[in-house]
Order: structure tokens, then sequence, then C-alpha cells
């Protein structure tokens, strides 16, 4: 597994590739991350995946500061799923400009978790073009557990007509249905009692409103919960950590019962096209 450290080193290597499989990430790697890399490491002739945590879609420092780095373990991981290089870049690097040219959505990146985070999605999206310039993939990987980071940066990839197939891949979840994500790491004890509760109250067919009151009853401080297109989406604070998750959602039920929602942002003016 090769090791790429700046700009020169991975266009070196990219362009001595056929065909690139890329998994950007931002490490502390995990399962959900793995089961990226193995989709690009069975429809691709080599793998590049990235590390970077990339401080333009932080909107709170102590975020940031906190996010966990576990790069040796990350490195054995990835070495042992057979991916062919790994990019790590600094700020910069992958900054020469220090952030003056930014890309930015202005529709369905002000809804949802943009609504709570400002400029997180510019942050993300222009990363992510910054990314795809560089490494030019045939096929980028990115998890359902990111929803509405998934649906940008195929809009993104729409708008800019860049040459990539965004492939999603599923979520995958602790034994208890918890979503997993790096920031799972950071809850209490007690927190990651509670945790699971999240995923089995949306899975679990009662109305928004229901559920609704069985978050905030389980001790989560609700973000939203609502739906988009065939989704049901939430995002909730236990203590200090902000967890989202989603599963798929028939319409019919909520046509059934409309509820005017509580805590959730104005919606995107176009919910279902948004790409
Ligand atoms: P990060 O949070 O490290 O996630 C990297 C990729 O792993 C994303 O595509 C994310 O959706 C996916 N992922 C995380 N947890 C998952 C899970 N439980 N199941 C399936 N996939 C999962 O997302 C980012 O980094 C950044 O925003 C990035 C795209 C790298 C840009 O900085």
């Amino acid at each position: 597994m090769v090791l790429l450290k700046n700009i020169n080193e991975l266009k070196v290597w990219c362009a001595s590739q056929k065909s690139i499989g890329f998994v950007p990430t931002m490490g502390a790697l995990h399962a959900g991350h793995l089961s990226l890399v193995k989709a690009a490491t069975l429809q691709s002739e080599t793998v590049l995946v990235s590390i970077f945590v990339n401080p333009t879609q932080f909107d709170e420092v102590e975020d940031l500061e906190n996010y966990p780095n576990t790069l040796d373990d990350d490195l054995t991981l990835l070495k042992a799923s057979g991916v062919s290089a790994v990019f790590l870049p600094d700020f910069d690097q992958l900054y020469p400009d220090d952030y003056r040219y930014q890309l930015s959505e202005n529709d369905f990146s002000m809804a949802l978790c943009g609504a709570h985070r400002p400029g997180h999605f510019d942050g993300v999206l222009t990363v992510v073009m910054k990314l795809f310039n560089l490494v030019k993939p045939a096929k980028a990987f990115f998890g359902e557990k990111d929803y509405q980071q998934l649906r940008l940066i195929r809009g993104m990839v729409k708008a800019f007509f860049l040459d990539v197939e965004v492939v999603p891949c599923p979520i995958i979840r602790e034994k208890d249905g918890l979503a997993m994500s790096s920031r799972n790491m950071r809850l209490s004890k007690k927190e990651r009692e509670i945790a699971p509760q999240l995923f089995k109250i949306i899975s679990s067919g009662q109305s928004i409103e229901r559920m609704q009151k069985m978050i905030e009853a389980a001790g989560f401080e609700l973000d939203y919960l609502t739906t988009q297109g065939d989704r049901l989406l939430v995002a909730a604070t236990l203590g200090e950590i902000r967890l989202i998750d989603n599963v798929p959602y028939n319409n019919l039920r909520t046509l059934k019962k409309p509820v005017e929602l509580r805590s959730v942002e104005t919606c995107p003016s176009k919910p279902s096209n948004v790409e």
C-alpha cells in the first residue's frame, strides 16, 4: 500500500493507474468506512482512500479539535483491506487559496443538517471537488449514512458535468442498531446505552409526531425528524454528540396522516429532485 503525502506524489501515482475507485474519509475508520472500501475493491481495479479531517466543514471548533485521530490503526485496516494507496494531504496542500474559493449549493444544503451547521456543506462540497479534480476517479463511494451529503455530492457531479460515478453504500450498524460513526466513541457509557434508541424509534412505524415524542423522552435533543423522498431522516443530540440516521420510509404512511412537524426546518423548495 502506497502512502501519498502530497499532491505531486498523488498526481504521479494517479497518472499511472487505469481506473481508480475512490473513498474519501476523515479517518477514525470503522466498519462503515470499510464497507465502502470493500465495495470499491469489488468494483475497481485500484482503490485510493483519502484521510483528511477537513476543517472547513466543521462549524464548531470543539468538534474539530475533538475529532478522533487513529491514523496508525486506520492504515493497518486499509492495508488489510487490499487498498492500493492512501492520500494523506494537509490543509496547506489542499487549500493553497486558504479557502478564499468555495463551492456552495444554495437550496438543499441550507435545510436539515445545513440549517444547524452553517457552512458545513460548502466545506464538504469544496473539499470533495478538490479531491475529485486531483484524483479523477472513475467511481467514488459514499455512505447513505450521510444521506444529505450523498445527495448534494450527486447534485454537484451533475451540475459540473464531472466524469465520476457516485456509488451509494448502505448504512452499517452496530449489533444494537446504532449507525456506526467516528463520533460514537465520544459517547459516555450511559449515552452509548441510550444511543441505539434513535434507530429503534425511527424504524418503529409510528407516526412522526409520536416518534418525535419518543426521541425526546429517550433523552435526545431533536434537531429534525422529517421525510425526504423515500427516507425518514433524523438528527438529534445526546449530551455533546450529534447523531444522524435515516431509514427507508413509505410515503403513504405520511400521506394518510399529515403531521405539522415541530423542530423541522423549512424544507427545500425542490424536495425530491434537488439533484
Ligand atoms: P467521514 O465521516 O469519515 O465518512 C466517510 C464516508 O464514510 C462517507 O461517505 C460516509 O457516509 C461513510 N460512512 C460513515 N459511517 C458510515 C456507516 N455507518 N455506514 C456506511 N457508510 C458510512 O463524510 C465524510 O467523512 C466527509 O464529509 C468527506 C466526504 C470525507 C469530506 O470531507
